[in-house]
């Protein structure tokens, strides 16, 4: 039912829509000019928040081994975790698109902080396979937790692309959250004591 529901309520997007590209151009690489800091129009706490938000979105492939490895990959639930990944995949490739193409942050120090992340992953802090319940409960407030983060951020980047940017993507985070929320309700009616 809420992976039907999900999919009935999830609207398509494209990254590409939601990017200044006119604002792009080469770096040095390509004969143009590198990243300076003067170039960025953020503030240092949109950056903060920007690169915070966007470490997050990249660290997907140790969040979807979590969801993988606790959840199931049969029927419905499979179904969602292939799905969720995919629009979760979305949010970085945007967000990055955004940052490089407007030269919000240094596109260098960006790709190291992402190689440092990504190599180290996230490792749940009660420890791998924990089941069921204790990831649909982590997820549950992670969402909502998400979906505040990149609006507060849209908001502190004092740019109504950014802005337009980041409510698509809390718009997402919030039906994540839903679906995670009715699985949570329905696991205290069938296991209270567990839940
Ligand atoms: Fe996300
Ligand atoms: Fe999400």
């Amino acid at each position: 039912d809420n992976v039907n529901r999900h999919l009935s309520m999830a609207r398509e997007w494209h990254p590409h829509d939601y990017v200044p590209w006119d604002e792009g151009r080469n770096f040095a690489e390509l004969g143009g000019v590198d990243y300076d800091p003067e170039q960025s129009k953020l503030s240092e706490v949109a950056k903060a928040a920007m690169i915070t938000n966007l470490l997050t979105e990249d660290n997907l492939p140790s969040y979807h081994r979590e969801i993988a490895e606790n959840f199931s990959q049969d029927g419905a639930w499979g179904t969602w975790v292939g799905r969720w990944t995919a629009e979760e995949n979305r949010h970085g490739i945007v967000m990055r698109d955004y940052l490089v193409v407007t030269r919000g942050v240094d596109p260098v120090a960006l790709e190291q902080a992402r190689m440092i992340h990504m190599t180290n992953g996230f490792a749940s802090p009660a420890g791998s396979q924990t089941g069921l319940l204790h990831s649909v409960a982590y997820v549950t407030f992670q969402e909502l937790a998400t979906r505040v983060s990149h609006r507060n951020t849209g908001k502190v980047c004092d740019d109504p692309i950014a802005d337009r940017m980041l409510q698509r993507i809390a718009a997402d985070e919030n039906l994540h959250m839903m679906f995670y929320r009715n699985i949570s309700a329905a696991a205290l009616d069938i296991a209270p004591d567990q839940t």
